[in-house]
């Protein structure tokens, strides 16, 4: 699998995003066995960076689902975890009632690692990402949180997720040259409103993360040939998945581009995992840039 660079890491070019197995549109999970199968399934395809979140859990009462199983796939992987990288989130809550709330304190926040540190069983967390921004705080403050988090040894490298222009360069001032490892927003055919984020990542060099890269677990990940018809045209013509289609179009954009496409079955990532290996022609890529939603 071709590689890129996510801070201090170097990871696959296609990562297994964790969260249809816990949390997703039509609250149907797979059970342990399938669960851990898929995991096994993104590592032995050379998948080397996994996605996940405290909150990825089917409620409120069961934060830390995600981290925990993800955490216990990989120790129950057989072959080797060398280069294996994980990156979860903290500063969303959810609580009783399935309340949802936000906090960048850094009383929550260390009390969020330390929870997330259990659950994926771990001394330190190698990405830990801001989930969304606590619009009480002022954004260089908490990315100060971070930053405390880190020299606390708690965590390795510090993202973003759902970031603006204006708070992807508030994160690099305050964590300094090299400090911001990546910024995770969404972007797929469906929603490219992203794209400006994603060229200021590519300029500075940091890795740039689609969630729901496929058009999400409600069906647009499963649909995105038909939703999106030169996907599955292009599909047809190549014999291969519009999903491919859809992550080689991705992984064009920018070589700091690292799609996280979720699944709950071995099959979907060891299909989506092909994409790193699937080479689109200029005429190909143009014709997926020019379809989709708002740029
Ligand atoms: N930072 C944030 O705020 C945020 C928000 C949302 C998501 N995320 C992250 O982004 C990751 C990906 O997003 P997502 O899971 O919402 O949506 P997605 O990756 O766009 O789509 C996932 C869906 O597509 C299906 N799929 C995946 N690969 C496929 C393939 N090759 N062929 C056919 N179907 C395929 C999956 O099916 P099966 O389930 O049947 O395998 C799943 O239902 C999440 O897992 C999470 O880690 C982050």
């Amino acid at each position: 699998m071709q590689t890129r660079t996510l801070g201090p890491f170097t990871v696959s070019a296609i990562g297994l995003g964790g969260m249809p197995m816990s949390m997703n549109d039509d609250k149907k999970y797979p059970d342990q066995a399938q669960a851990f199968a898929t995991v096994h399934a993104a590592l032995d395809a050379g998948v080397t960076f996994i996605d996940t979140a405290d909150i990825y859990a089917p409620s409120w009462d069961t934060m830390g689902h995600n981290e925990e199983l993800i955490g216990k796939a990989l120790k129950s992987y057989s072959g080797s975890l060398d280069g294996v990288v994980v990156g979860t989130k903290g500063g969303i809550t959810r609580s009783e009632g399935e309340q949802w709330g936000r906090d960048g304190s850094l009383k929550y926040l260390r009390s969020a690692v330390e929870k997330s540190l259990r659950a994926l069983d771990v001394e330190v967390i190698d990405l830990y990402q801001w989930h969304r921004p606590d619009r009480w705080k002022v954004y260089g403050d908490v990315i100060a949180n971070f930053k405390t988090l880190q020299d606390e040894g708690k965590i390795k490298a510090i993202g973003i997720s759902n970031a603006n222009v204006e708070e992807i360069e508030v994160a690099m001032e305050v964590l300094g040259e090299g400090g911001l490892a990546s910024v995770q927003n969404e972007f797929s055919p469906r929603f490219r409103s992203s794209a400006d984020e994603l060229e200021l990542c590519d300029q500075k060099g940091i890795a740039f993360l689609p969630w729901s890269p496929l058009g999400g677990t409600g069906g647009g990940g499963r649909e995105v040939g038909d939703r999106f018809a030169a996907f599955g045209e292009i599909a047809r013509e190549r014999g291969v998945s519009p999903q491919q289609v859809v992550l080689a179009w991705e992984l064009s954009l920018s070589d700091r581009v690292i799609p996280i496409p979720g699944a709950r079955r071995p099959e979907s990532i060891i299909d989506s995992a092909k994409a790193a290996d699937l080479v689109l022609s200029d005429e190909e890529l143009a014709r997926c840039s020019a379809t989709g939603g708002p740029q």
